[in-house]
């Protein structure tokens, strides 16, 4: 487990940033934590730390799942704020999870239910700019 805490946005992406470089094809992160709490920023720093531009990063609004390629690994982008756990089967999220690239998804609770070998980032205010940034271990690898 690893817990940092982050005094700006740019300490969060930085953090992100270091941390895509550990990460591997069909990797599977769920962002955890409110509304603000920097998950968005989090995947910026993912982007750039695989070499996307992370100015291409953005919520997505009506786009439930963004693509960004040209990186390292091609990183997925989801936001499932907007709905409800019938919703999210439609998505084909396990599916592209397991292809070539990353998948980070923020509001993971819709999911109805759980994704394989999927890791949790959690993220806390603590106050004004800084957070709490809770990274789960690699989980083992499987042999199947
Ligand atoms: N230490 C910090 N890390 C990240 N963001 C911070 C930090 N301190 C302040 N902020 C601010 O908090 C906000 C985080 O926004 P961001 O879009 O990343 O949150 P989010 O978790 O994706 O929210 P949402 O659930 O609405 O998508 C930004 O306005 C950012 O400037
Ligand atoms: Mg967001």
């Amino acid at each position: 487990m690893l817990v940092r805490i982050t005094k700006s946005d740019t300490e969060t992406q930085n953090l992100a940033r270091e941390f895509a470089s550990t990460l591997h094809a069909g990797d599977v992160l769920l962002l955890s934590g409110d509304l603000g709490a920097g998950k968005t920023t989090f995947v910026r720093g993912l982007a750039e730390g695989l070499g996307i531009d992370p100015g291409d990063v953005s919520s997505p609004t009506f786009t439930l799942l963004h693509e960004y390629r040209g990186g390292r690994l091609t990183l997925y982008h989801a936001d499932l704020y907007r709905l409800d756990k019938t919703a999210t089967d439609d998505l084909g999220l396990e599916e592209t999870g397991v292809r070539d690239g990353v998948l980070a998804i923020e509001w993971p609770d819709r999911l109805s239910h759980d994704l394989a070998g999927a890791r949790v980032i959690r993220f806390d205010v603590v106050e004004d700019v800084s957070r709490r940034i809770t990274i789960d271990p690699e989980p083992p690898t499987t042999n199947c």
